[in-house]
């Protein structure tokens, strides 16, 4: 095997979950790999690039069930300028909710990306919680997935991983509530005005 080049497709890349996700990716995987955030101007750069590594894995956050539009767009641009090789993708997907299934319908899409185009598929990491899991006691759950599916892309396995924090979903909704009203006091933002789409603005 190669060199792993990976991409965080986060919209808010330089300071997501995603990074740090990447970052434990990188400690734990035996390979060589380089590390690089998709941004809405650098496409050709990163396709460009592409044709040095032999295995390409994605990092990124689940977003209405899909994947973010940035993804999606460098999807688009990759559909229309591949290099020569192709390299094998794997994905660590994670998303808020507690339920790791949610990212299942994201993987597919990838799956079928990759089948359509002739890049062989790889293996993949699906995280639930994926806001939180890393600040809690729960973090070892975290880091030895990632590290499991280093230690598989390195070996050109093909496994799918999964966890999340293993709570109930009554004591998930309610520390996860609590978690975001303390966040939006921070900022100035009450519980009431993040329930209205202004909180988007
Ligand atoms: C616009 C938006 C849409 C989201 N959609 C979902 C979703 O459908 N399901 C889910 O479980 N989490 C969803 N999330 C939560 C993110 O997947 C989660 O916060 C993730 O940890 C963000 O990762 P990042 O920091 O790498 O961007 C959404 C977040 C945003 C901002």
């Amino acid at each position: 095997m190669g060199k792993i080049m990976i991409l965080n497709g986060s919209p808010r890349a330089p300071k997501s979950n995603s990074k740090r996700y990447a970052a434990l990716f990188r400690r734990y995987c035996p390979v060589g790999s380089d590390y690089f955030e998709i941004t809405a101007r650098n496409h050709a750069e990163l396709i460009g690039r592409m044709d040095e590594y032999s295995d390409l894995l994605l990092v990124f956050p689940l977003y209405a069930d899909s994947l973010p539009v940035g993804l999606l767009d460098f999807l688009k641009s990759l559909e229309l300028h591949a290099g020569k090789r192709r390299p094998v993708v794997s994905v660590l997907v994670n998303c808020g909710f507690r339920e790791y299934r949610q990212n299942e319908t994201a993987v597919a899409m990838l799956r079928l990306f990759c089948h359509r185009h002739g890049y062989p598929f790889g293996a993949v990491l699906m995280l639930g919680s994926g806001e939180a899991i890393l600040e809690t006691p729960f973090r070892f759950l975290a880091v030895r997935k990632i590290r499991q599916l280093a230690r598989a892309v390195a070996n050109g396995q093909h496994p799918v991983l999964h966890t999340t924090l293993p709570l109930t979903a009554g004591l998930f909704c309610l520390t996860a509530n609590r978690y975001w009203v303390l966040y939006g006091r921070r900022y100035g933002v009450s519980a009431e005005q993040m329930r209205t789409p202004d909180i988007e603005a």
